[in-house]
């Protein structure tokens, strides 16, 4: 059975820690994912430096990066501006992001939701010619962190317009990880009827320790893609009290255990993971990478 895991720890984990990481250590942590068989890896975002100072070194860390390991490697633009950068650092894929609430979009990325599709139309139309895929995230797809509990429908007709322009999946951001299966559950079920399972990644955070079973649930209406960060690091500056993503670790273990084939090797995933702790100077939360870390201890 295939899944597909996308690694966002080097963009969503790091742009939300305090200790700044030097580009090496990035480029490092990086390989030790590919070591441990990570094959999307999402390395960085091109976005207002002002806005995420730490990953202010995109094109630095990219230049380093090896384009043509069969690694995919994809990196988050909110423009034109983002976007020829990217393609100018060399990558094949790149992930657009707006949301299903206007006041996270607007405290984002500084536009409406409107405004902000207008503006990914140029992007689109530009991949086209250059042969890039496009990647959607649509955040907030269950709670917004300023407007409360969020429509279903929003989330559908914001997905609907991404994928009209040309998004071959929609990342679906659980962008403060409040949410529950029940509502992972309604939010698919109003999805599902219009979009086929094999367009949608689910995209947890683990604030209130639901990532996981959100992944069942989502996984059991037929999601086979899921976003993670190694060790669990991350969050979002733009939406205050989220924690890391989904750990990478945590959901190797589940899919593994479940009979799910993932082809990452566990341990040298608990290496990346240790090597970005110590780079970070703050203990990771994943308990997966907790318990073995504990297990090497004896
Ligand atoms: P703005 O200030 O409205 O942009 O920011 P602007 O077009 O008015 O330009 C202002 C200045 O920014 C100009 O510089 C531009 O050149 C520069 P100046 O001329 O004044 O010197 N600029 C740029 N510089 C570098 N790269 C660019 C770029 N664009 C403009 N691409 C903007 C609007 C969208 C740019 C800004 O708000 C921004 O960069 N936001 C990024 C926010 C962000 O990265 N958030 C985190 C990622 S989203 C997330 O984590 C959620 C997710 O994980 C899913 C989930 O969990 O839900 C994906
Ligand atoms: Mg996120």
């Amino acid at each position: 059975m295939e899944v597909k895991i996308t690694e966002v720890g080097p963009r969503d984990g790091l742009q939300n820690e305090k200790t700044p990481v030097p580009t090496k250590d990035k480029f490092e942590y990086i390989q030790l994912l590919v070591k441990a068989g990570l094959k999307n890896i999402e390395a960085t975002s091109f976005v207002k430096k002002e806005s995420i100072p730490q990953l202010a070194d995109a094109t630095e860390l990219s230049s380093l990066l090896d384009f043509k390991n069969g690694i995919q490697y994809s990196a988050l633009t909110p423009n034109l501006k983002g976007y020829e950068a990217a393609k100018n650092a060399g990558y094949k894929e790149v992930a657009v992001f707006t949301a299903a609430s206007e006041s996270f979009t607007k405290k984002n990325i500084n536009r409406t939701i409107s405004e902000s599709i207008e503006g990914f139309k140029e992007i689109f139309e530009q991949a086209k010619k250059d042969g890039i895929k496009v990647r959607g995230y649509v955040s907030t797809v269950i709670d917004c962190p300023y407007e409360g509990k969020v429509d279903p429908k929003k989330v559908l007709e914001v997905s609907k317009v991404l994928f009209e322009l040309g998004a071959y999946e929609i990342s679906l951001g659980e962008t403060i990880g409040t949410g529950v299966p029940a509502e992972v559950e309604r939010l698919l079920e109003i999805l599902l009827k219009e979009i086929p399972a094999n367009r949608l990644a689910g995209h947890f955070h683990d604030t209130y320790g639901m990532a996981i079973a959100n992944v069942e649930k989502a996984f059991s209406m037929g999601i086979r893609s899921f976003d993670s960060s190694s060790g669990g690091l991350g969050g979002c500056p733009y939406a205050k009290g989220a924690a890391g993503n989904l750990a990478t670790d945590d959901l190797v273990y589940f899919l593994e255990k479940s009979g799910v084939h993932t082809g990452i090797d566990p341990g040298l995933l608990w290496e990346a993971s240790a090597f970005m702790e110590k780079a970070i100077a703050r203990d990771l939360q994943s308990r997966t990478y907790l318990a073995t870390k504990k297990k090497r201890e004896v």
